[in-house]
């Protein structure tokens, strides 16, 4: 009888186990294939070659959750892109329609997976002398919540040290459309940036390599 029970218990248990390791292996193939989808623009490890494309790799993971929740609800602009990798047939898309589909949890294991990975900066070429200029006004306007020239991943702000200059260029405008919402505190020292002072911004956040 004990030993009938010991079985059983066994038995349970194993089975347990065994659903358990299915469950667990179910996520890692429908994150895999999350990844594959992401790397079509993305790259791997998130670490963009695409001038236009953001790295993504190593940004935190409350940034990543709160980006693509914002890409969800659609309160952060979606400009249309154009696949780099893949056979899609739908050749055009945005990260808003990229982001519907995802659930919560889906959200979740994708910011982790990406936040464990390295930011890989971009190599690119940038003027000294603006670069130079420009850290003086990252100093003065941005270093506060930036910190770094922009390197520090948990200060949840993105990261600008070696992001794409086409990609924060871009976000620039975006900001002073207001179609990407701002940090309330953000917008007065961003809004009263001129063009050259933008300029140097970007070369200086280019000159980390
Ligand atoms: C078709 C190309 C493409 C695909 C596929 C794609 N992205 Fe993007 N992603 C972009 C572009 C372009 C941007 C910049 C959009 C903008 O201007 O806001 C972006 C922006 C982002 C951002 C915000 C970056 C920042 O610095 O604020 C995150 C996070 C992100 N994508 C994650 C993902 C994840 C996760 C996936 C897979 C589920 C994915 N992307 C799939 C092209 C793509
Ligand atoms: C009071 C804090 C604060 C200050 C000051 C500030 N920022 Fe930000 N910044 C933020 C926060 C928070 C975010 C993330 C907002 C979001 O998720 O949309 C951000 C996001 C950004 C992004 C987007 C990064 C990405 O990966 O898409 C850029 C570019 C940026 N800031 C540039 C600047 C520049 C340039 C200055 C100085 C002129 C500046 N910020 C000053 C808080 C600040």
């Amino acid at each position: 009888m004990k030993t009938q029970r010991t079985i059983g218990f066994v038995l349970l248990a194993s089975a347990g186990l065994f659903s358990l390791s299915l469950t667990i292996g179910a996520w890692a193939a429908d994150l895999n294939k999350l990844v594959d989808a992401c790397s079509q623009c993305h790259e791997r490890d998130g670490a963009s070659r695409d001038p236009n494309m953001p790295i993504i790799g190593g940004y935190s993971e409350p940034y990543i959750i709160s980006s693509l929740t914002a890409y969800k609800n659609k309160i952060r602009s979606c400009p249309e892109i154009e696949y780099l990798h893949g056979d899609k047939k739908v050749k055009r898309t945005d990260m808003c329609r990229i982001a519907k589909p995802l659930s919560e949890e889906d959200i979740r294991k994708l910011a982790q997976y990406y936040a464990g990975k390295k930011f890989r900066r971009a190599n690119q070429d940038f003027d000294p002398e603006l670069a130079k200029k420009g850290q003086q006004i990252h100093e003065r306007d941005c270093e506060k919540c930036h910190s770094q020239a922009g390197s520090v991943a948990s200060d949840d702000s993105g990261i600008l040290a070696g992001q794409w200059t086409p990609y924060l260029k871009q976000q620039f405008f975006a900001f002073y459309a207001e179609k990407r919402l701002l940090d309330k505190k953000m917008k007065p020292k961003f809004n009263k940036l001129d063009k050259t002072e933008m300029e140097a911004l970007l070369n200086y956040y280019a000159s980390f390599k």
